[in-house]
């Protein structure tokens, strides 16, 4: 819902003086101050302080958006209680929104390519140590559904098709962003798989299919993560909005996964008062202030359609939340200075060059054209993305997710990254942004290798119309084309050039009906501000390529299992007046899951992703344990230069279980200098071998023969064994 202000004067014009922020904690006038008492003991002792309007006050946004210091959302502190303020603020990719002087990271997609939940923890700190030098307490991050429809504007602020995959990275960025007393909320929960409608759409999917695929990842998050918050979604699920659905809210959230932190409501999701409150939504953030909440909510208190029990009980969310996190003993920034200073740090611009090299995926590399290492050579780097004028458009996407708002100055292009990089080997840069074709070929004629960078803008609000990479520029009003044809400019210039190589800053996959005729391929998605320095050190070798594949790259849309409008972008049903339906019929086959499924060779197959060196996988043994398995194996760096490796560990369950033939349940990235061997462990809990029986209300695991497979991506797994599970329950939520 959010209207992106853009630039810094904009972002100037809507600071507006607020009240103070809540004072210094007193021990003496707040007892709940006393650390040494348990955070649900100290919510429960501030909860019996409170009087019915101090509580209401807790639950809804008072203020429009960017009315406090240029952030989404505002719940002002209560300094008679030695309360906070509570200043929510957007995310994924670096603190957003209006703020100034923060780091733009890689996109959540980036991120997740590294497959690296080390790093994924490391920004997460990062992230959240700049929110609280901006004055921000709760972030809006991370993104965290599953890629079901490719064409989803909001793909790239997420984390990929694999639920295991992102329930590992959400963890461990939650771990990071809480480690800074910033509250993260992991959104948007739940099956909320397109912009298309996305404010009326239901999203129609069996039970299931909802626990398997799409809830796997929160999980995770909660449980390993510690994650306390999450925002539901704008999106219907069957029929009934997400933030007063008492299946995904109190069904899932509560009662399978024993979430004891807060829900808060995508800005303007909430539909409701006293639906919303009965069924789990703890905080209405809305475009118009109070809409449900706020004045709404204490009537229904008071005339007991809500009870005050449930009042309570959201209050305590909230509080034990603040509590647990740490926003109590250790508030963010004061204001107005925190809005003025800059956040940004060396060391974090270094992370970000770090997760854009790491999370950089090279997909082909014939003859070995890259790394650039031939020193004296010309070089023609070419496209509308390469310089500086297309920097705003592929460093990072569009929407709420977009960061920083005044940072264009401070992303590294292409070109520049390139030219600053080569004058170290003696080589000579042409360039040509590829607006007129000709000038384009002319230089990659004139060169002995051209660089095409070639991408898009996805954006929140509006999905792509087809995986066709058209250059468009989305926003939230939705998209319109670029001029330069970059299908045609890749073509033309891989014609007058052998050696070309391309670059995709896209937020997801994108066709390739050039992919015979060039020799290298980087998916770069969207690099954040070090975009320029990350690719040359690629580029050149400095660093090793070591991103795989978070999302399956089809052939073509027909292979997509999406294959009716009736699963997207969802049709009208009789009867429905609120909005169309989008039937995931496809069920468990989301991703790499169904082209295994239905023999599909996709492009470039979930996992994959090349390296300038090469590895070996041998010796796989699967050991049961008492929690359920191990597999452990040996990586060896069989080239020439150091590098990592992503191994990866699927599990195959018998077809009796109705289950897609292979599915991921662990990975470990691997350092490894030429000629090294490392022997890796995975550890196979078992819940990875379990299936949710919906009418049980449990995962079950099926007795019978399960094979483990391990390899680099879904479609290369040279190592198999089996070994045999014998009949188990687990409880709900021990995912
Ligand atoms: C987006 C959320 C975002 C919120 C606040 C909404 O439109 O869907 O992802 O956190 O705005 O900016």
């Amino acid at each position: 819902m959010r209207i992106r202000l853009c630039g810094a004067i904009a972002a100037v014009a809507v600071l507006v003086a607020v009240a103070a922020t809540a004072g210094p904690a007193n021990a003496a006038s707040c007892p709940w101050m006393n650390t040494s008492l348990s955070p649900n003991q100290r919510a429960q002792l501030l909860l019996g302080a409170m009087s019915l309007s101090d509580k209401i006050a807790m639950t809804y946004q008072q203020y429009p958006m960017d009315y406090h210091y240029g952030a989404a959302g505002y719940i002002p502190g209560n300094t008679s209680l030695c309360i906070p303020d509570l200043v929510f603020n957007d995310a994924g990719q670096g603190v957003g929104d209006a703020q100034t002087g923060t780091t733009a990271f890689p996109a959540p997609i980036a991120q997740a390519a590294s497959w690296d939940p080390s790093l994924q923890y490391q920004f997460g700190a990062a992230l959240g140590q700049e929110a609280r030098d901006k004055g921000i307490d709760v972030q809006l991050a991370p993104g965290m559904e599953t890629d079901r429809v490719p064409m989803n504007g909001r793909n790239w602020e997420y984390m990929g098709e694999d639920p295991f995959l992102a329930g590992q990275d959400a963890a461990a960025e939650t771990a990071g962003i809480q480690s800074q007393h910033v509250i993260v909320t992991l959104k948007h929960y739940i099956a909320n798989s397109q912009e298309t409608n996305r404010m009326t759409d239901s999203s129609d999917v069996d039970q299931r299919t909802l626990e398997e695929i799409y809830a796997p990842q929160y999980d995770t998050a909660i449980h390993q993560g510690g994650a306390m918050g999450v925002m539901c979604s704008y999106n219907r699920i069957n029929s009934v909005y997400s933030c007063e659905n008492p299946n995904t809210l109190k069904g899932i959230l509560d009662g399978q996964f024993g979430f004891t932190g807060f829900v808060v409501s995508d800005w303007g999701a909430t539909r409701s008062t006293v639906a919303s409150a009965l069924n789990g939504l703890d905080i209405e953030m809305n475009v118009t202030p109070g809409t449900y909440y706020g004045p709404s909510l204490q009537t229904a208190v008071e005339d007991g359609q809500v009870p005050m029990s449930t009042l309570n009980d959201m209050v305590l969310r909230i509080l034990r939340a603040m509590f647990t996190v740490g926003v109590f003993d250790h508030p963010p920034a004061a204001e107005p200075q925190a809005f003025a200073a800059p956040a940004t740090t060396p060391d974090h611009v270094a992370l970000a060059r770090e997760v854009s090299e790491q999370g950089t995926v090279l997909l082909k590399n014939q003859d070995a054209i890259l790394p650039l290492s031939r020193p004296g050579q010309t070089i023609a780097v070419l496209g509308p993305d390469a310089g500086q004028a297309g920097a705003e458009d592929e460093y990072n996407g569009e929407g709420s997710g977009h960061v920083p708002e005044a940072g264009i100055a401070l992303v590294v292009s292409p070109l520049q990254g390139i030219t600053q990089r080569a004058v170290g080997n003696g080589d000579k840069v042409l360039y040509a942004d590829g607006s007129a074709t000709a000038d384009a070929v002319a230089a990659a004629k004139a060169a002995d290798v051209a660089v095409v960078v070639a991408g898009d803008s996805e954006s929140e609000g509006t999905d792509r119309s087809n995986l066709t990479l058209t250059g468009g520029i989305c926003t939230l009003a939705g998209c319109t084309p670029q001029t330069v044809d970059q299908n045609s400019l890749i073509s033309q210039v891989a014609a007058a050039n052998p050696n070309t190589i391309v670059v995709l800053d896209t937020g997801g996959p994108v066709l390739m009906p050039w992919l015979d005729q060039i020799k290298g391929l980087l998916e770069a998605w969207y690099p954040g501000q070090e975009d320029g320095n990350a690719l040359a050190a690629l580029l050149f070798g400095d660093a090793d390529p070591s991103g795989h594949l978070t999302e399956t790259f089809p052939a073509s849309m027909s292979d997509l299992p999406i294959q009716s409008a009736s699963q997207w972008p969802g049709v009208t049903e009789s009867g429905d007046s609120v909005g169309p339906h989008s039937s995931y019929s496809e069920g468990l086959l989301v991703g790499y899951r169904w082209y295994q499924a239905r023999g599909i060779t996709p492009l470039f197959p979930f996992g994959f992703g090349l390296s300038y060196t090469s590895f070996r996988f041998s010796n796989l043994t699967v050991t049961s344990t008492s929690s359920g398995a191990v597999a452990r194996f040996n990586v060896q760096n069989t080239g020439l230069r150091a590098g990592a490796e992503v191994a990866q560990a699927y599990v195959g369950m018998p077809s009796s279980t109705g289950e897609p033939p292979n599915q991921l349940k662990g990975f470990q990235k691997v350092w490894l200098e030429p000629g090294q061997t490392k022997t890796v462990s995975i550890t196979l809990p078992e819940t990875s071998f379990a299936w949710w029986n919906t009418a049980g209300e449990q995962w079950v695991v099926t007795p019978g023969n399960y094979t483990v497979s391990v390899g680099d991506s879904s479609a290369s797994l040279p190592l198999h064994a089996t070994l045999s599970r014998t009949a188990a329950q687990l409880p709900a939520g021990a995912y």
